[in-house]
């Protein structure tokens, strides 16, 4: 063989290594998606179904809103607003959204959460945030926490996943505006879907994983159960 074929081969091995490797299933896009053969009852295909490119406008591709501030008058004292694809539709495919954040004055909270699947790029646009994420669990069964004090102009990032939150310890209202890396991050507020859950996780299950007295347990319960 000349040098030359054996580079061909080289390259076509390559080419062909990348195509198996590349040939992975695109990244899940909501919590699950069950098949279904009935077209009726089809909602998503790993998204949403796409409009004619032909008929697309430029609203399509335009938001506006994020000017205005949620009402932070409630048990934890922020609001999210949320632009992903299911607010703008425009996003659908790319990859990405946002949102704006609201904290109240002295103790605004958005509590501990995740997003199951999007890194979380947080800018402080006013006031002063407490903000932290915690690892996964490490080889050592250590948890590592990672907080930082963030001022107006401050960037912090919350890697796909991880437990994270944002405190407002300042006396003026904040705002954050915070980009994900998934048109559909998923939210999953941790002491909401662990004592809120329904129908409710069993109290022997919550007390022996919290270490916790099982009134204690009903007691968080009460407090996140969502009455309907
Ligand atoms: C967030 O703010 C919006 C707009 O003011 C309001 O409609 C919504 O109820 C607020 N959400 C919470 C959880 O307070």
């Amino acid at each position: 063989m000349s040098l030359n074929s054996i580079l061909a081969y080289v390259v076509l091995l390559a080419a062909a290594f990348y195509v198996v490797v590349d040939a992975t299933d695109p990244n899940q896009l909501q919590d699950f998606c069950i098949a279904t053969n009935d077209p009726k009852g089809a909602l998503f295909v790993n998204g949403f179904f796409c409009k004619n490119p032909m008929e697309a406008k430029p609203e399509d591709f335009f938001f506006s809103g994020l000017d205005v501030a949620g009402d932070t008058v409630n048990k934890v004292g922020s609001n999210v607003t949320t632009v992903s694809v299911v607010e703008f539709p425009g996003l659908n495919t790319l990859g990405i959204s946002l949102a704006r954040i609201d904290y109240a004055p002295h103790g605004g909270l958005n509590p501990p959460h995740t997003h199951p699947r999007a890194t979380e790029v947080l800018t402080v646009l006013e006031g002063t945030l407490y903000v932290g994420f915690v690892t996964s669990n490490l080889p050592n069964g250590e948890n590592r926490f990672f907080p930082k004090v963030l001022n107006k102009g401050d960037v912090f990032i919350f890697p796909q996943g991880l437990i994270h939150f944002q405190f407002n310890i300042g006396k003026y209202p904040a705002v954050a505006l915070s980009s994900l890396s998934s048109q559909n991050p998923g939210v999953i507020t941790i002491a909401n879907a662990v004592f809120g859950a329904s129908p409710p996780i069993s109290v022997d299950v919550l007390s022996k994983a919290f270490q916790l007295d099982e009134k204690i347990v009903k007691l968080l319960q009460s407090k996140f159960h969502m009455s309907t």
